[in-house]
């Protein structure tokens, strides 16, 4: 495949295991990080999302620090900002689904965002390794919404290939494996 074809966001982004801890972000960036994920496509136009957002030392950082996992703990706290990405899962009050996509937007919401980091020259982490309960008694988050995944984004050290984690991997399937259907391609169906 020739590179050229494919963007350069695709074909360098990485979730990097160390970050700089001397880089400061600044507040315009977030701003440009959240502008990006609010303008996300949603089924029904339901944006079913919300960010905990805590940049490096302060307060909201601190609290999303605690409840970070072991594993977790040993690189997201140096990352310039901590985002915990929250899913609106029930209408409030009830147990009615509130959108079927509901967490289908959510993801492609924190890739809108991470495309953004990428104009902005960071790179973004997501991870499940920390306390959900937790996180979500620190921010008051109500029932009807989840603490689904938390990210951690700034400016990375090393290369995509120093620096991989336990249970990490960055084998890729290939596109013939992940194409189900395609004339001349096929592989089910
Ligand atoms: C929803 C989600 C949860 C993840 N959870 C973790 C995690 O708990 N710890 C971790 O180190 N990486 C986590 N990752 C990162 C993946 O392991 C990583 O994206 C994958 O190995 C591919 O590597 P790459 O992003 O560098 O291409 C998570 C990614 C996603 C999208």
């Amino acid at each position: 495949m020739p590179g050229d074809l494919v963007h350069a966001f695709a074909l360098q982004r990485f979730s990097p295991l160390r970050f700089d801890p001397d880089h400061v972000i600044p507040e315009a960036h977030v701003d440009a990080l959240l502008e990006a994920a609010r303008r996300t496509p949603s089924a029904g136009n339901s944006q079913p999302w919300s960010f905990v957002v805590g940049r490096r030392g302060d307060d909201v950082h601190t609290r999303l620090v605690r409840h970070l996992a072991r594993s977790s703990g040993a690189w997201a706290p140096a990352a310039s900002l901590l985002v915990a990405n929250l899913t609106q899962r029930h209408v409030e009050g009830t147990d009615l689904e509130y959108s079927e996509f509901a967490h289908y937007d959510l993801g492609q919401a924190v890739a809108h965002l991470t495309f953004q980091a990428h104009h902005l020259g960071l790179a973004v982490h997501q991870f499940r390794a920390f306390d959900r309960d937790a996180l979500a008694a620190e921010f008051a988050v109500p029932a009807h919404w989840e603490v689904t995944s938390m990210a951690a984004l700034g400016l990375p050290l090393g290369d995509p290939h120093a620096h991989q984690g336990a249970g990490t991997s960055r084998e890729r399937r290939t596109r013939d494996a992940i194409t189900w259907a395609r004339v001349g391609r096929t592989q089910a169906g």
